[in-house]
């Protein structure tokens, strides 16, 4: 099964210059709960941009870049065949951006853990194909920054 993470602005706003337009911590630790020791996918951009390397999960980065090799994890190259690869197996594949990567992807996930910042910030990179009328909204919690939820696509 393919789902995906993300925070997201009440403009459908995800990134600013390579890094996260926020620092919330609290919604980090979200992050951190639903995938350690799963499988998370990532493009390059959003790898490379990490300001810590993330431990205990099984990363695969998404490249076109055939020399690109960085230590400690499964490099893909065509992340169609990835997601086709994988959409109905047992095991979760969460996609954690970012954008070109969401975008990509978004048609393939069952599943996402999305958390609405509440505060609108200066952005350059958006997820425009995120609608919430595709999914179904199975938790929700309330926190003082975002609204952290869990949803379903709809049938
Ligand atoms: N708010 C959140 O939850 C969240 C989460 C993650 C990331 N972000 C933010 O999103 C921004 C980065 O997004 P981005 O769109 O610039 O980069 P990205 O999606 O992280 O990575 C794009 C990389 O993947 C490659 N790629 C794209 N499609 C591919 C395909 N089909 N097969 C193989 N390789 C492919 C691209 O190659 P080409 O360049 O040649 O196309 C590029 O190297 C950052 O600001 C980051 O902080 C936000």
């Amino acid at each position: 099964m393919i789902s995906f993470s993300v925070a997201i602005d009440p403009n459908k706003g995800i990134g600013y210059k390579g890094a996260l337009p926020w620092h919330l911590k609290d919604e980090l630790q979200i992050f951190k709960r639903n995938t350690l020791y799963k499988n998370i996918v990532m493009g390059q951009t959003t790898y490379d941009g990490l300001p810590n390397k993330l431990k205990d999960r099984y990363i695969t980065v998404i490249s076109i870049d055939h020399s690109y090799r960085p230590l400690d994890v499964k490099v893909e190259y065509d992340l169609i065949e990835f997601l086709k690869k994988h959409e109905d197996d047992e095991t979760e594949y969460i996609i954690c951006g970012g954008a070109s990567i969401y975008r990509q992807s978004y048609s393939y996930c069952k599943k996402a853990y999305v958390s609405f910042v509440k505060k609108e910030y200066e952005v350059d990179t958006r997820f425009d194909s995120f609608d919430i009328n595709d999914w179904e909204i199975t938790l929700e919690e309330d926190h003082p920054d975002f609204i952290y939820r869990e949803l379903s696509r709809k049938k």
